[in-house]
């Protein structure tokens, strides 16, 4: 098995949709290594989302990451990076396919519910930056 690292972001957790999100997550066969409820400063998002600085969405994206709440997890699962990607469906949930996360709660292209990790090296930074060794499990 390996390992995948997601964030419920601020839409999805004011929206009250934690819990069914989380849900749909067990089901899908995904264990919880990790998980807390937080919020980031924007500085903090600014760096969980370094990769995309250059981007005209960057300063956005920054804000609303800090707006409010977020659940993050690290999660385990056989090919877990891909399936993960296949359980929350495309980055605008206007081409993400029917039952997906981001189709069933995202509200836009920004405000899309979910993160999942690219790689399994970005899920292993991911996943530290939010967790210590003795948080995982
Ligand atoms: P993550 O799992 O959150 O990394 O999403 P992704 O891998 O599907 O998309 P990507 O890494 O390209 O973008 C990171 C995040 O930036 C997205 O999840 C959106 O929240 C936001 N984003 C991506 N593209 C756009 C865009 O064109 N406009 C705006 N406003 N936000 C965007
Ligand atoms: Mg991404």
């Amino acid at each position: 098995t390996n390992r995948t690292f997601t964030m419920i972001k601020p839409d999805a957790v004011e929206a009250g949709h934690t819990g069914a999100i989380i849900k749909m997550i067990e089901e899908a066969g995904f264990r919880i290594v990790a998980m807390k409820k937080t919020k980031m400063s924007s500085e903090r998002a600014g760096q969980f989302y370094e990769v995309h600085s250059e981007r005209p969405f960057y300063a956005s994206l920054c804000e609303y990451m800090s707006s409010g709440a977020i659940v993050p997890m690290i999660l385990e699962k056989e090919n877990a990076v891909a399936d993960f990607r296949k359980l929350i469906g495309a980055t605008n949930p206007a081409n993400a396919e029917e039952g997906t996360i981001r189709k069933l709660y995202a509200k836009s292209i920004e405000a899309n519910a979910i993160h999942g990790s690219d790689s399994d090296e970005n899920a292993q930074i991911e996943g530290n930056f939010f967790f210590s060794r003795t948080e995982q499990f």
